[in-house]
């Protein structure tokens, strides 16, 4: 997540949590009034949504997409951030943007369904889902909150790990997100990928995506794409790990966007009793939609 990250720096307003209709907004980042006219918006065949729930690789998606857009010559995306590039519909200013902007108009997005264009169910535009296993999810968004300004800085794992529970964090409850979307698939025109995939095979990943989008990329082009759509090379790269958003938004102390990028970090953090209980969770909230993760690098390897 990565909300209003182009602001620059000035006094912090005060971020809290604020529900509409049942979905927690940042105030100060997200407005109720912006957030509810996101329906209405009039949709064009070029428009292309990327939709996660945070954490679940958004920043790949925006680096990816606007790669791909410039048939991979990353000097043409260098001075701009990933979220200026491929910015958030939910923003303050979003709406502005979004109807001035020329197609294509290819936009990030965390929320759930019921808040979305209605033209994508009049197969207007394409969607691309990008989920992630969400012991992961929940481990990445602990850290996060511990060096975003704009988010409740957790007291401990434990406490962190109720609130995910709960959907008490922005995003809310993340299997009701995956849910919301997946269960209307058939609507829009939709691609669901897993960052799972991304992490096994990036460039099978990339195809399908350019191929969704019916963009024809050279091998070498793509061999660029890919390229600077690593873990490493995103890392170290300025515009591409949000290094220099104001510290008003993110303390750059204590952590980086760019964390970890691997599969299976939640066995770091989760006890067995705590394991125990998400996968009863898991398995009773997700019985009605087949979706199946990757929960371990091993498994990785294997499937
Ligand atoms: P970790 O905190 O587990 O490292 P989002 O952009 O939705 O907030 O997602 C951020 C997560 O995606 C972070 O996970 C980040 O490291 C990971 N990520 C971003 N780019 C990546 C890449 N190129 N390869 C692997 N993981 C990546």
């Amino acid at each position: 997540m990565a909300e209003g990250f182009s602001q620059s720096s000035g006094e912090a307003p005060e971020y809290k949590l604020v529900p509409l209709r049942g979905f927690n907004l940042i105030s100060g980042i997200h407005s109720p009034e912006v957030v509810d006219q996101v329906q209405n918006f009039e949709i064009q065949d070029s428009d292309v949504f990327v939709i996660t729930y945070p954490k679940s690789g958004t920043i790949w998606l925006q680096q990816i997409l606007s790669l791909i857009e410039v048939k991979g010559d990353v000097t043409a995306t260098n001075n701009q951030l990933n979220s200026e590039r491929v910015p958030w519909i939910e923003l303050l200013d979003s709406r502005k943007q979004f109807v001035s902007a020329p197609s294509p108009r290819i936009r990030v997005s965390h929320l759930p369904y019921k808040f979305m264009p209605l033209g994508l169910k009049q197969k207007k535009g394409k969607v691309i889902y990008v989920a992630r296993n969400p012991k992961d999810v929940l481990v990445s968004y602990f850290h996060f909150h511990k060096y975003a300004n704009m988010l409740e800085t957790p007291k401990d794992f434990d406490t962190f790990f109720e609130k995910f529970m709960e959907g008490n964090v922005f995003g809310n409850c993340w299997f009701e997100h995956v849910k919301s979307w997946c269960s209307h698939k058939d609507e829009m025109n939709f691609l669901y990928i897993t960052y799972e995939e991304m992490i096994k095979d990036l460039r099978a990943v990339v195809e399908r995506i350019t191929s969704f989008l019916e963009r024809n990329l050279t091998s070498q082009q793509l061999n660029e794409v890919i390229e600077h759509s690593t873990f490493k090379n995103m890392k170290n790269n300025p515009q591409a790990n949000y290094q220099q958003i104001p510290v008003i938004l993110l303390n750059h102390q204590l952590g980086t966007f760019l964390r970890k990028g691997t599969v299976g970090d939640w066995k770091n953090y989760f006890t067995v009793a705590q394991n125990e209980r998400f996968d009863k969770v898991y398995q009773q909230k997700m019985k009605e939609v087949p979706l199946s993760f990757i929960w371990d690098m091993n498994d990785l390897v294997t499937s």
